[in-house]
């Protein structure tokens, strides 16, 4: 039906993701000039095919923007047949609203650099004043986590308590709690700096469990997960962190490793992805078929 092609930030997943589709894989090649200026080349002809471009934009965001425009237009101008995008993790999605004066809507102009895609697949955006990604993205769909999440949690944790940093989290965090049916807790947060945040007190239990599982879409510098923390262990005897997306940014993931169990999935490949996303790709994929 398609060709796969490996981007620079999700080669091994992409190849993973192949082999499950039972199509064909071909590599990216991707060269840097001493200016930084990118140039991408394929490594067979895309006339009449239908791409399926899997990329993660971490690190280096704006190069991997840059990549992704560089090859969608190259494909089209040799006639290919469709541009699908599967992104893995996709940024500029929390600038939703214009917070300061003059200031940009990084999400919306963005979403607008990808019209050229017939369709792309999102893993689980950060949605926050938009509740549906379609709002000014409608060439898009999201592929859900829920499911490889609560089968993590299932095969490795007994009694513990889900727990939701902040309110965009119960997005997250409720429909894990539904599939395992048990309760979950959602904590408020405060950002007082992009680093520093502060989050509500909860009442402190006499019998806790073992394990406070925080479940967030992003983990950045892990300042979230950290105050979610302090609050978790008036729950539990231990804490883990799950965050979809690991980005790990200023040494988080050694942070987070003194104080519980981290675990992410591999949208962004890290010591801590430990829940692997080939199936719900390849599930994407074959929905297109
Ligand atoms: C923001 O609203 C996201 O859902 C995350 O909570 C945030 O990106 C985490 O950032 P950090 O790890 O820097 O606290």
């Amino acid at each position: 039906m398609g060709v796969i092609i490996g981007c620079s930030g999700a080669k091994n997943l992409a190849k993973a993701v192949a082999k499950k589709s039972k199509l064909s894989y071909s590599d990216l090649i991707v060269e840097k000039f001493p200016d930084g200026e990118l140039k991408v080349r394929f490594k067979s002809s895309v006339k009449g095919k239908t791409i399926i471009f899997i990329q993660s934009y971490f690190p280096a965001v704006n190069d991997k923007l840059t990549e992704m425009l560089l090859v969608a237009h190259t494909a089209k101008e040799l006639k290919s047949k469709k541009l699908i995008l599967m992104a893995l993790y996709f940024p500029y999605l929390r600038e939703d609203k214009r917070f300061e004066k003059h200031e940009s809507i990084s999400a919306k102009i963005i979403a607008k650099f990808h019209k050229i895609f017939d369709k792309v697949f999102i893993v689980e955006p950060h949605l926050h004043r938009f509740k549906r990604l379609r709002a000014f993205f409608p060439n898009t769909e999201k592929i859900s986590t829920t499911k490889e999440i609560s089968a993590y949690i299932k095969k490795n944790f007994k009694d513990f308590v889900l727990i939701g940093p902040d309110q965009e989290s119960a997005q997250w965090v409720e429909p894990i709690a539904d599939i395992l049916k048990t309760k979950s807790i959602i904590l408020k947060k405060k950002r007082l700096t992009p680093e520093k945040v502060k989050i509500s007190n909860i009442k402190a239990e006499k019998k806790k469990v073992k394990t406070a599982i925080i479940i967030d879409d992003i983990i950045s510098t892990g300042g979230t997960m950290l105050e979610a923390a302090k609050e978790a262990k008036k729950l539990a005897k231990q804490v883990c962190f799950i965050g979809i997306h690991g980005i790990f940014a200023k040494n988080a993931l050694n942070k987070l490793k003194k104080i519980g169990i981290v675990v992410s999935t591999n949208s962004i490949p890290s010591a801590a992805s430990k829940i692997d996303l080939s199936d719900a790709v390849a599930a994407a994929i074959k929905k297109l078929k």
